[in-house]
């Protein structure tokens, strides 16, 4: 018996060895965090029950560490423990009973149970009140320092009390606290990385520590981290006796306190919370890996003292893993409404977090290759929630050789046409509008709830009308009559009656429905309001498109001799260039006030060799482009990128022909009009800005009611701007364009006329 124990935790020990090397040494993990983590359960079990088979090398024995060669260090104050963990309730009565023995029988035990935060640990010390130093847990006695660092974090007070109505600063206290992303924070960083053509981050922890670990305080500033607090490490004048007195007097100093902390009376409230916790974890807006369980007496928990690292008077119980280690067998390849390619993952079968997952996201080809996940990799992959689960990376560590490349098709799979890869795109796109795979998806779109909206069009019914050639774009919908239709299998007399009673109706939808059924790339429902709000035709957007387009083509002509001998090597000159060939995105918007086009225009070019010889005819061109542009451009709201995915979609031959159809047949593509209740401001345009006393979209709505219209930006077309509260640089470019400012009072004065 002894022996075999003896074996296993030998077994163990290496195994664990072996993992600590692949991932701290050759930074080659080949299994998850998870797995990690069961594996050093199962061998301090083993060594609890048996301490004659502990060894004194035994990994237990070792604690983490995050240190690294760029910082100073700085020494804890007393060891910044860790936790051991417990997986079921099982392990959380055994903690409890260990706990019992080593204390007196008529002892209570209460808890203060917290949600553990998976982000990265961090000690901050205060002196009479000020934040003079804070270190990462390193490896708990010395910690990397990153005071600057953790300065740039907003929830992380610089002085204590941040109210001095709550109490006074103690002497000395030294705080713990763990450092994240909120998940918005992280996904915001994404949507800007994706912006810029970079690659997504895929682990929000290990983000927030490079973040934390930049060099330059700057750009750690850049990143929106958080900074939440659950205990004092040292202190010198505070006298507290209990965890959840501690996290009162923490919340008093101002720090910033996970507020759904709950003290329990007994292990049993503790067990009768837990399913609750894990239920909400998808709600909380910060990754949480389990719960943290704390003694709250705190006489109590230094009697119980600890062991190795551990307190024994904290245990973290862990929530069932999102994450698990997979092979990667195959690859399917998809084609949405937009033409975009997405590659899934076939998976081998894997249990994760209570579900088999067998198929999941790759993202895109970028990102494949960027990651280097190659057919027949293990992969990591993760589920979470209601998310569609992914693939985090390879375990490069697991390869054999025999994985392959993974590289996006030549030809779309549907309809065999080439796949075109946009500049500065991370996708690839079938192109082909006709592409049967991307007339599904897009019909599947333009019926939905939320778009069109007809009832009876699932999407075996589409299936059916394609197949039967009935239908091959969304305008073909509302010229469909009954015989046909009746003539199909499973269509009797009612079914299509009713399909066509609410086909007709569809074409009375709002025109912001209509434009959002066109699944144009961005254009969801509010993007839509604000373009009806601004545009009162589908043809009226369609001529804004049309002029834009044919601005950009004629200044790309007038650009062209600038752009031809393009250095390699010199940024300054590359930034320009990439700015004339952009010119809707990265030119029109700067330029869009501009009263003096051609001075800035000559300041921008100056690097440029032979820009002197074209200045006059580029001022020119983007005079134009500027002009043609403002109507889309000067809608708040209403980003670059969206305008170039207008100006895209309204150009296009195949979507002009689609629109011209729907318009015959009737589908309604006007704005509504708007029930005036005056037109004393006709013919006036308005630029708010600042607080006003009622919200601005209610002005707005006013002045609109009453003949004028409302622009987002100030140009010498402005009659009047209206200045609330705290007003923007709106008021300094009126003053600059002499455009009359006034307050909210003149405005309604002047309505009233
Ligand atoms: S208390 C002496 N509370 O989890 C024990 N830790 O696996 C002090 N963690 O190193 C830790 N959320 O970085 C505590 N609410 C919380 C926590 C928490 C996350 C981290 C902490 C610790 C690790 C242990």
């Amino acid at each position: 018996m002894s022996q075999d124990i003896q074996k296993r935790v030998a077994e163990l020990s290496a195994e664990l060895h072996h993992h600590i090397y692949l991932y701290h040494v050759r930074n080659e993990p080949v299994i998850t965090d998870a797995e990690y983590d069961r594996l050093f359960h199962e061998l301090q079990e083993l060594e609890a029950r048996h301490p004659e088979c502990a060894r004194a090398d035994s990994p237990t024995q070792r604690v983490g560490s995050d240190l690294s060669g760029d910082f100073p260090k700085l020494r804890h104050p007393a060891p910044i423990l860790s936790l051991s963990n417990a997986f079921d309730e099982g392990d959380l009565v055994n903690w409890e009973e260990r706990n019992r023995r080593m204390l007196p029988a008529s002892a209570q035990l209460q808890y203060v149970l917290q949600p553990k935060l998976d982000g990265l640990a961090i000690v901050i010390s205060y002196e009479e009140g000020v934040l003079v130093r804070a270190a990462t847990r390193g490896n708990g006695e010395f910690g990397d320092d990153v005071t600057a660092n953790v300065k740039t974090i907003r929830s992380v007070p610089l002085r204590i009390p941040v109210n001095p109505e709550r109490g006074a600063a103690p002497g000395r206290l030294v705080v713990r606290g763990e450092i994240l992303f909120h998940k918005e924070a992280f996904l915001e960083l994404n949507r800007e990385q994706e912006a810029q053509g970079l690659p997504a981050y895929v682990n929000a922890r290990n983000t927030a520590s490079g973040s934390l670990k930049q060099k330059d305080s700057r750009e750690t500033a850049k990143r929106k981290l958080t900074a939440y607090i659950y205990a004092i490490v040292d202190d010198d004048g505070v006298d507290l006796g209990s965890e959840w007195e501690a996290l009162h007097f923490l919340r008093d100093m101002g720090f910033n306190v996970i507020t759904e902390a709950a003290l329990c009376v007994d292990l049993a409230e503790v067990a009768r919370r837990l399913p609750d916790w894990e239920a909400r974890r998808d709600d909380l807006p910060f990754e949480i890996d389990g719960m943290v369980l704390k003694v709250n007496s705190f006489s109590q928990a230094s009697e119980l003292g600890a062991v190795g690292k551990d307190p024994r008077g904290a245990i973290a119980y862990k929530f069932p893993a999102e994450e698990a280690s997979t092979r990667l067998v195959g690859l399917t390849i998809g084609v949405g409404r937009t033409g975009k390619v997405t590659p899934t993952a076939q998976l081998e079968p894997v249990f994760i977090g209570g579900v088999t997952v067998s198929n999941a996201s790759l993202h895109n080809y970028e990102q494949v290759a960027a990651l280097d996940i190659r057919q027949g990799d293990r992969v990591i992959v993760k589920r979470s929630g209601d998310v569609i689960p992914y693939v985090i990376g390879p375990v490069v560590g697991a390869r054999d050789g025999s994985e392959s490349a993974i590289r996006p098709p030549e030809t779309c799979p549907f309809c065999g046409t080439k796949l075109i890869q946009p500049a500065g795109a991370v996708d690839w796109f079938c192109p082909n509008p006709k592409c049967p795979e991307r007339v599904m998806r897009t019909l599947e779109f333009f019926v939905s709830r939320g778009a069109m909206d007809i009832e009876g069009m699932g999407p075996q019914t589409i299936a059916a009308l394609i197949e039967d050639g009935l239908i091959e774009d969304e305008a073909d919908i509302f010229i469909l009559e009954a015989e046909p239709l009746l003539a199909l299998e499973g269509f009797a007399e009612k079914k299509v009656e009713n399909l066509l009673a609410s086909i007709a109706a569809a074409k009375t939808r709002s025109f912001a429905q209509v434009l959002t059924s066109l699944g144009i790339d961005g254009i969801g429902s509010t993007v839509a309001g604000l373009l009806t709000d601004n545009f009162s035709s589908m043809q009226d957007l369609l001529n804004a498109a049309t002029s834009i387009q044919a601005a950009s083509e004629s200044f790309a002509q007038t650009a062209e001799p600038l752009l031809a001998d393009e250095p390699r090597d010199d940024a300054a000159i590359s930034k320009i260039i990439f700015r004339l060939r952009h010119p809707l995105t990265e030119l029109v918007p700067r330029y869009l006030d501009a009263t003096d086009l051609g001075d800035r225009l000559a300041r921008l070019l100056k690097p440029l060799p032979s820009s002197a010889d074209h200045l006059g005819a580029l001022e020119n061109a983007l005079g134009v482009l500027v002009a043609a542009s403002r109507p889309l451009h000067s809608i708040e709201g209403l980003g670059p990128v969206l305008v170039e995915n207008i100006v895209a979609w309204f150009t296009d031959d195949h979507n002009q022909r689609v629109l011209a159809k729907m318009l015959e047949a009737g589908v309604n593509m006007r704005a509504e009009e708007k029930a005036l209740s005056g037109s004393g401001l006709a013919g006036q345009t308005f630029v708010l800005t600042g607080a006003m006393s009622v919200p601005r979209g209610e002005i707005k709505a006013l002045v609109e009611a009453n003949g004028g219209k409302v622009t987002g930006s100030v140009s010498k077309k402005t009659s009047y701007v209206v200045a609330g509260d705290a007003p923007g640089s709106k008021v300094d470019k009126a003053v600059k364009n002499k455009v009359p400012v006034i307050s909210e009072e003149a405005l309604r004065a002047l309505i009233a006329l």
